[in-house]
């Protein structure tokens, strides 16, 4: 068994890149890991505009210590490219965080194969991509931490987010059949769900009251992946919906919940 140490000891002098790390959850990551006392860290992101800035207010508060790349991760040289630049940089990867993603809601029936694809490029094939690149640094290196960041949708499918349902599965069931698989070789592989956490990707829609901050679902993160859970949850809802979502004996309160969420959802109402 690997040993666990508390959060900010495992960080400690750690190099580590965040996809989607201009922005929310990631930046939050960044940042957490960073006053941890983190060595190096690697914002990838694809909006150059909050790129540019945030990479400027770390470097301003960590000098030195923070890395912004340009990556889509939906393009796989980009991903290989960006992971290559950050091993320069650093000099290894100790931890991947894989947490670029988006909501993709909406009518099945409106969706086309095109819409299909493009969720799966980002929330699947984006952390697919970081994976593969990765792998050959940390086994070289003699270990890591990959950390996807799913949804806990995942978990709890809901009507009108089939998209985001289905890719944060597959993401999920991706994740943590290779921690197994990655294990003997001293490279950690872990889930985590941020739980509901207020950030640009509600674009516009109100966050349920309760939603947590970017800081608080960081350090629940961070947290969890430092005691190497398979599966770190970052609220207390995702921690019911783990819990009960296919439990028998919930079956029929399932069916009740889920059916009224759809029925209000296509009402008009954004329920969550
Ligand atoms: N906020 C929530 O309530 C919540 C809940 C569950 C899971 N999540 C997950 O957390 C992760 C982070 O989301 P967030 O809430 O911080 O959203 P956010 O919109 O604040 O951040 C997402 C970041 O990803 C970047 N990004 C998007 N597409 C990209 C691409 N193709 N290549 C590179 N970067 C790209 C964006 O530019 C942005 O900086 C996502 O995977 C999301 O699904 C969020």
């Amino acid at each position: 068994m690997m040993k666990t140490s508390t959060t900010s000891e495992y960080y400690r002098d750690k190099v580590a890149i965040v996809t989607g790390g201009a922005s929310g959850i990631g930046l939050a990551l960044a940042e957490t890991m960073l006053s941890y006392g983190a060595k190096q860290v690697i914002l990838a992101d694809f909006n150059d505009k909050n790129l540019k800035r945030e990479t400027e207010r770390l470097n301003a508060a960590y000098a030195g210590k923070v890395l912004g790349l340009y990556c889509d991760v939906t393009k796989e040289e980009d991903v290989r490219g960006m992971i290559g630049k950050a091993a320069e940089f650093g000099g290894r990867i100790d931890i991947l965080f894989n947490n670029a993603g988006g909501g993709f809601g909406g009518y099945f029936d409106k969706q086309t194969n095109e819409d299909w694809e493009k969720a799966f490029a980002l929330n699947f094939y984006g952390a697919l991509y970081g994976i593969r690149a990765v792998l050959p640094i940390m086994r070289k290196q003699g270990g890591g931490h990959i950390v996807d960041i799913i949804s806990g949708i995942a978990f709890s499918p809901m009507p009108y987010q089939t998209m985001y349902s289905a890719t944060k599965a597959a993401l999920n069931g991706l994740t943590l059949a290779l921690r197994y698989e990655l294990w003997d070789e001293n490279i950690r592989v872990t889930s985590a769900t941020p739980g509901t956490t207020i950030t640009a990707i509600w674009k516009g829609v109100k966050p349920p009251p309760g939603a947590q901050s970017a800081e608080q679902s960081a350090q629940t993160i961070l947290a969890g992946v430092a005691k190497n859970e398979r599966l770190v949850l970052g609220d207390q809802g995702d921690i019911s919906g783990a819990k009960n979502c296919f439990h028998p004996d919930a079956a029929a309160g399932n069916d009740d919940y889920f059916l009224n969420v759809a029925r209000r959802r296509r009402s008009g109402e954004m329920v969550v």
